[in-house]
């Protein structure tokens, strides 16, 4: 088992090595080692909010201060997370000139926060607050702090400029995404259950085009024996680490 689990970290390091060219696709399980639940399983936002009654566009429309229940909650454990070695060593791994990109279904803002320069938010950013109304934006924490639901000058109550369900992706990261995808020959898929969509398929888009996929979860999940190539069945942290090391030995 040791060894079968040292043959795959050590071809999963090579792979990145000679084809140097990778893209990370990231989701929630990155962040889980920062303190962030993930939104599926059991200890999963959506266990305790039902996201077709507090995470749709149309929920939000028709009753903001109710969907600012759970965001408020959201923005709370979001406020108190700091990145782990999984995004510290996607930052390395950018700087060392073998990962181009960061595509992340996140809105916590850690790559960035780790030092990832490159990072494509493909579901919008929790820190940024924006009025639906008349299109002010503002920066999440002080808005916040003046109280709940924050409220634009013009009255409105505002949203985070995140994509809840029924929103459009949106277009530059939605491009930029899909051009990273098709032209990367190793994409690292990190944590996501890969259940929606369209960000589900970008791995789908890497493979068409001769990628080879690494999946890091501790878990399986529909990409995993369809299109992953390798899976580092690991938690975010350990695995990254790992394959950090590796990858200083090689160069
Ligand atoms: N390291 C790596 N992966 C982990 C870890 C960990 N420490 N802990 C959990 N995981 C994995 C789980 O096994 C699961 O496959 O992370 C995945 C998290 O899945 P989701 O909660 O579904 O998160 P994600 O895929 O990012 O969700 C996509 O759904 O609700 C929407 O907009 C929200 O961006 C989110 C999107």
């Amino acid at each position: 088992m040791a060894d079968r689990r040292e043959k795959i970290f050590r071809e999963a390091a090579d792979t990145l090595a000679s084809r140097r060219n990778a893209v990370a696709l990231t989701g929630a399980g990155i962040s889980v080692e920062s303190g962030i639940p993930a939104f599926r399983g059991t200890q999963g936002m959506w266990e305790k909010y039902d996201p077709m009654e507090y995470a749709t566009i149309g929920a939000f429309l028709s009753d903001p201060e109710k969907v600012w229940a759970m965001l408020s909650e959201m923005v709370d454990v979001l406020s108190r997370a700091v990145p782990n070695p999984a995004h510290s060593g996607l930052a390395e791994m950018e700087r060392m000139g073998v990962l181009r990109s960061v595509i992340t279904q996140n809105v916590d803002g850690l790559h960035q926060a780790a030092g990832s320069q490159r990072v494509i938010e493909f579901h919008g950013n929790a820190w940024e607050l924006i009025c639906l109304s008349c299109w002010n934006r503002y920066p999440s924490r002080e808005k916040i702090r003046e109280g709940i639901p924050p409220r634009c000058e013009c009255g409105t109550i505002l949203k985070p400029n995140l994509v809840l369900f029924g929103e459009p992706i949106p277009w530059s990261a939605q491009e930029e995404a899909e051009s990273e995808a098709q032209s990367c020959s190793v994409l690292l898929v990190i944590g996501t259950s890969a259940e929606v969509s369209p960000a589900c398929h970008i791995p789908r888009l890497s493979k068409g085009k001769g990628a080879v996929i690494v999946e890091i979860n501790p878990e399986e999940t529909p990409l995993t024996r369809s299109v992953t190539d390798l899976h580092l069945r690991e938690k975010a942290g350990d695995a990254v680490t790992l394959l950090l090391s590796s990858l200083r030995e090689i160069s």
